[in-house]
């Protein structure tokens, strides 16, 4: 059995600075592998474990048994947050934490044709209710959707091309499996644009996991909502593995840390907006070589931090009125 390195898991702990008596939100618990270690920071608080995927949130729950009491499993998206607090905590948080993407188990283990090294049914699907898998896009998509596709999620450059076969393949056979896929890609690329050191078929891969996850589009209002959720002083952390996501990361986070959102031509602030957070990381921090040599899956994490500010900085505006009255 193939257990998840839960990745950068040190830098996670000291950004985090988790108290005995903390409220956290893991909001993709995948094996528990960083909330094992949150859990044994805890002494009287509660961890809350959110997980779309039934069956790894299954393996988390075994693993995380010795702390119980402490842990609140709960079968949900992310997207659904706030509610999701609402219901189950009830009340502020202290710390949020996301590690996006899918976990080794989905690769090595789950069957369900997320890894191009393998022959699986093709679904892609973290939780099985959704109805939309990864078979029904490549056989039943137009090419032009699902050169759409490949390009805004795996920014493929062959993606039309990619498309051109997928559509002409399934013309004489349905594509059921991974393998399948994998040589279809393989045979789209020409040979001499090969990356030199991932499969050719990795960015189609990703493209059609988070297509079928939706996982770009939930990921903005799931991070304010986060931070809407957090007391001052609480922080929030967020690992992500490739630019799309680390684009989205950082563009809420510095929108949420700038006070004023007036053009920069304005002589005063007039749109009174205040500043939420204070951006902890000035740029992503990155797993280091040993880990990166230890668990080559990690290297292309970025981690986030903010923290939530206590007192709203005044705005130039509100400073005005105060100097003038
Ligand atoms: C990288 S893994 C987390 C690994 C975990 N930190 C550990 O150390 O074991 C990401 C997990 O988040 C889950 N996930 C992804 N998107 C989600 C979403 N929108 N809502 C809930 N869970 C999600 C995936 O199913 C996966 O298990």
């Amino acid at each position: 059995m193939w257990i998840h390195n839960p990745v950068m898991l040190e830098q996670v702990l000291c950004y985090l600075d988790i108290k005995r008596d903390d409220s956290i939100v893991d909001c993709t618990i995948g094996e528990g592998g960083h909330s094992l270690r949150f859990l044994e920071h805890l002494d009287g608080g509660t961890l809350l474990g959110i997980e779309q995927d039934e069956e790894i949130l299954g393996r988390a729950t075994k693993r995380l048994h010795d702390y119980a009491e402490h842990f609140i499993p709960v079968r949900d998206n992310f997207s659904n947050l706030k509610s999701i607090v609402q219901r189950t905590i009830g009340k502020g948080v202290d710390k949020i934490f996301f590690d996006l993407g899918i976990s080794m188990y989905h690769f090595k283990e789950s069957g369900r044709g997320f890894s191009f090294n393998r022959d699986e049914p093709l679904d892609m699907r973290l939780d099985q209710s959704k109805p939309v898998s990864a078979l029904d896009v490549v056989n039943t998509f137009n090419r032009k959707k699902l050169t759409e596709i490949i390009w805004a999620y795996g920014e493929e450059r062959f993606s039309n091309r990619i498309a051109h076969f997928i559509v002409g393949e399934r013309a004489k056979n349905p594509i059921t499996t991974s393998g399948q896929l994998a040589d279809i890609v393989m045979r789209a690329v020409p040979k001499k644009f090969w990356p030199r050191n991932v499969h050719p078929a990795t960015k189609t891969f990703q493209a059609l996991r988070i297509f079928v996850n939706d996982e770009i589009e939930i990921l903005e209002k799931a991070l304010r909502d986060g931070v809407d959720l957090l007391r001052p002083g609480g922080r929030i952390c967020v690992i992500s593995f490739h630019s799309l996501e680390d684009r989205i990361v950082k563009s809420v986070f510095s929108d949420l840390n700038k006070g004023c959102h007036c053009p920069p031509d304005f002589p005063v602030c007039v749109c009174g907006g205040k500043q939420f957070i204070k951006v902890l990381t000035k740029k992503p921090a990155q797993p280091d070589e040993h880990e990166v040599e230890k668990n080559p899956a990690s290297r292309s994490a970025r981690l986030r931090c903010a923290v939530k500010l206590n007192t709203t900085i005044p705005t130039i505006r509100e400073e005005e009125m105060r100097f003038s009255a």
